[in-house]
């Protein structure tokens, strides 16, 4: 199996463009079997789930021409005529769930096996089976397998009992074109959800957020007239950024908006690490010395739970005890043993009782025993290991650990990190990073 060996400890200088968000270009795919014609998607990254969505609507009969190293891709939805999402495509990519609001749209009738994705949460999909029938289908469930029918569909009015990014988009991209006025409560808000709803509304859909709120006016057609734009990765922004200041050096991220990395941008600055706004959307991040900070998840604008194993990697580097409290999901720590094995002093806190009155983002139950906090002791030499990767965000967090390291390290099961992160190899090099994939 391919994996990476990393030499450590120089530091990366240099400047990253960021490549279009992973998590809009999953959802534009979904949202183009919405159209009544061809659309074309510029700035759509070279990874591994692009790959594997654009393979599932293929299946369903799709038209795709992809050019990855273009960052192209158009999508003719015109030619779909399958309506079943079988288990092994569902298994793909947990995003396949989405693409059970086209199809019932198209057909009346959909059906999909249970979707995949990273593991760290139980990932339930009650909040989707919730929405389509709200929206006016039938379910039948027969093992893993979900059937849908759905004779007429209908706006509706759905309050999201937890805060669901995928589920937002779902039912916004859904409720664009069924009869009457959907309006969704306690909704997502990040910058991705916002991207779809520019795409939409471009191709003539009726959507408006007005914070937690989104109504969505159903509509009769909808075709774009020019090709559009995927708006930059936060995640792969926060990446580069805690890449420079970990590991030493000097790196601007370009070409990012404020608003996407403001609450990331903040706790940099907090924990005193070096952050600089260069304008137009480009920022420089450079070391200096940090100072321990305790942080918390919750869905954006808040700390989004993707940035919180970076900051674990920066914090092993900051004076003192930090301490990090993960709400959106149950199980997102898998890192933490493999940083130990670089050395980290990182530990689950002993006494995590959890507190009643914190609004916890997944489907808390008081019974039940979780440990989602961890504390992590700053200001430890980091040395060379050998790591495996369990998810895709661990990924990126083990190999930044590995090149902040002293000596050699081997990271094994990339395959999670090549699904999120677009040649991140060659960036890495070209910062200066010592790092082959072998
Ligand atoms: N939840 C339910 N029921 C559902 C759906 C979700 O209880 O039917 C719970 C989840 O268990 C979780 C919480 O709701 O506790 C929030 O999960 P959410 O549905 O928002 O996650 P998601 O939409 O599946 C997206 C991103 C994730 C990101 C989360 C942040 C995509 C494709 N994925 O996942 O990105 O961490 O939002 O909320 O947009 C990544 O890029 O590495 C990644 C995992």
């Amino acid at each position: 199996m391919a994996h990476f060996r990393i030499n450590g400890q120089q530091p990366l200088d240099g400047e990253i463009s960021v490549n279009g968000a992973k998590n809009a270009a999953l959802k534009f795919i979904a949202a183009s079997l919405m159209f009544d014609g061809p659309v074309t998607l510029t700035n759509v990254p070279n990874i591994e789930d692009v790959r594997r969505m654009l393979s599932i609507i293929a299946e369903l009969g799709a038209t795709v021409a992809y050019e990855p190293e273009k960052n192209y891709v158009r999508i003719d939805p015109c030619t779909v005529t399958n309506f079943e999402i079988t288990e092994e495509m569902a298994k793909k990519i947990r995003t396949s769930i989405m693409l059970v609001g086209p199809l019932l749209w198209r057909f009346g009738k959909a059906c999909i096996g249970y979707p995949g994705g990273c593991v760290i949460g139980r990932r339930p999909i009650d909040l989707y089976l919730k929405g389509y029938q709200r929206f006016g289908a039938e379910l039948r469930v027969d093992g893993d397998t979900f059937e849908f029918v759905a004779p007429e569909l209908h706006g509706m009015t759905f309050i999201f009992p937890v805060i669901s990014v995928v589920a937002t988009e779902t039912f916004m991209l859904m409720a664009s074109r069924v009869s009457g006025t959907t309006v969704l409560k306690n909704a997502a808000q990040e910058p991705e959800i916002d991207d779809l709803i520019d795409f939409l509304n471009e191709g003539g859909a009726r959507i408006s957020r007005n914070g937690s709120i989104i109504t969505i006016v159903g509509v009769a057609t909808l075709s774009q007239s020019k090709p559009y734009t995927i708006a930059p990765d936060k995640i792969e922004a926060a990446t580069y950024a805690v890449l420079g200041i970990a590991s030493g050096g000097d790196v601007t991220v370009s070409s990012i908006p404020e608003h996407f990395i403001k609450s990331f941008n903040e706790t940099l600055i907090k924990i005193g690490a070096g952050v600089e706004d260069k304008g137009n959307g480009a920022w420089r991040y450079f070391h200096q010395p940090m100072i321990a900070t305790d942080i918390e998840t919750g869905p954006y604008p808040e700390f989004v739970t993707d940035w919180q194993p970076l900051m674990a990697v920066l914090l092993t580097q900051a004076k003192g005890v930090s301490t990090i409290h993960e709400r959106i999901f149950e199980n997102r720590f898998s890192y933490m043993e493999e940083l130990r094995k670089l050395g980290a002093k990182i530990s689950y806190i002993e006494k995590d009782i959890p507190d009643p009155d914190t609004h916890y983002h997944f489907n808390f139950d008081p019974e039940k025993e979780y440990q989602q906090t961890i504390q992590i002791q700053g200001m430890h030499k980091l040395h060379g290991a050998v790591l495996n990767v369990s998810d895709l965000r661990a990924g990126a967090t083990l190999a930044i650990a590995a090149l902040i390291s002293k000596g050699q390290s081997y990271i094994h099961g990339i395959h999670h990190l090549q699904r999120g992160y677009e040649h991140f190899v060659e960036k890495v090099k070209a910062l200066g990073g010592d790092i082959q994939e072998l």
